[in-house]
């Protein structure tokens, strides 16, 4: 499928990364179907969206977006609780979380959700997860379409970080991987490409992070320094925006 061909977009999951997925599409012009599981969360997602503060009308305060271009990209949003709704969609993007556990990242619960997607949605769609440490190898082995399943790792808040991570398996359709590299420059937004591994390590980003957050948790259990003074040190010494131990609770809220 190329990028001319993709006339709707679905995202299963309207939390922090789902919501700024969305918000970031219906800008860059696409339709998009944004699923989740209840009214209450979609309507947070919504206002979210508008009102938060990445929001879009801060956009338009600041003369980023025009009041029209406000009106337009919200006529091409649809929030559903409805999975039926997602099934002509020609690219379905995961960004779920949750599930019994409470867990952000969810093997089981994500392989429960590809397979029902992949039984529902059309044949030609592409799938992408959000993921940000599976192996999407692993992931894809719950469809029949492993050439059109991909890694399409966002950054919060969503609809303003630039880094998109493009995670090819060993099956992934050079098609595919063109298809999420021109989506997200059309979005704006710096794609790089990624070889899948097995492992569950994260790609690039999430991977070295990690390093530097356990060599931050060191410095601290061992008593050289405060977790604020690390995390200063890191700021004010190497232009950071946030220290290593800080980093994780700001992302994950979405910087609110
Ligand atoms: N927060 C971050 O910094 C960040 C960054 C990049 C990637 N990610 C990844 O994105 C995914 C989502 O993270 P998040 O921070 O948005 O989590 P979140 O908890 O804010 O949102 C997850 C949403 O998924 C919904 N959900 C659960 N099951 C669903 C289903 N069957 N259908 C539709 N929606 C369903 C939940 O109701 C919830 O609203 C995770 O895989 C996470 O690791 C998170």
């Amino acid at each position: 499928m190329k990028l001319e061909d993709v006339k709707s977009i679905g995202v299963m999951g309207g939390g922090v990364m789902g919501g700024g997925i969305t918000q970031a599409l219906i800008l860059a012009g696409y339709k998009v179907i944004c699923r989740d599981l209840k009214d209450e969360i979609l309507e947070k997602t919504k206002d979210t969206m508008i009102n938060g503060r990445f929001g879009i009308q801060g956009g338009v305060d600041r003369g980023k977006q025009t009041q029209e271009e406000m009106d337009a990209a919200l006529a091409r949003l649809t929030l559903t609780t409805k999975v039926e709704d997602l099934k002509d969609v020609d690219l379905l993007i995961e960004a779920i979380g949750g599930g019994e556990n409470g867990q952000l990242e969810n093997k089981p619960l994500k392989l429960k959700i590809w397979a029902e997607m992949d039984a529902l949605v059309k044949k030609e769609a592409v799938f992408a997860s959000n993921t940000s440490m599976f192996t999407i190898a692993d992931l894809a082995v719950a469809t029949n379409r492993k050439d059109r399943f991909i890694g399409m790792h966002l950054f919060s808040p969503a609809n303003i970080m630039k880094l998109v991570e493009v995670t090819y398996t060993a099956d992934t359709t050079e098609d595919t991987i063109k298809l999420i590299i021109d989506l997200s420059k059309s979005m704006g937004k710096t794609p790089v490409r990624i070889k899948d591994v097995p492992g569950d390590t994260g790609f690039i980003g999430n991977r070295i992070f990690a390093a530097t957050r356990k060599e931050a948790q060191k410095i601290v259990d061992e008593g050289i320094a405060t977790e604020e003074d690390v995390d200063t040190a890191m700021m004010l010494g190497f232009n950071w925006p946030a220290g290593p131990l800080g980093m994780g609770q700001g992302a994950r809220s979405g910087w609110k």
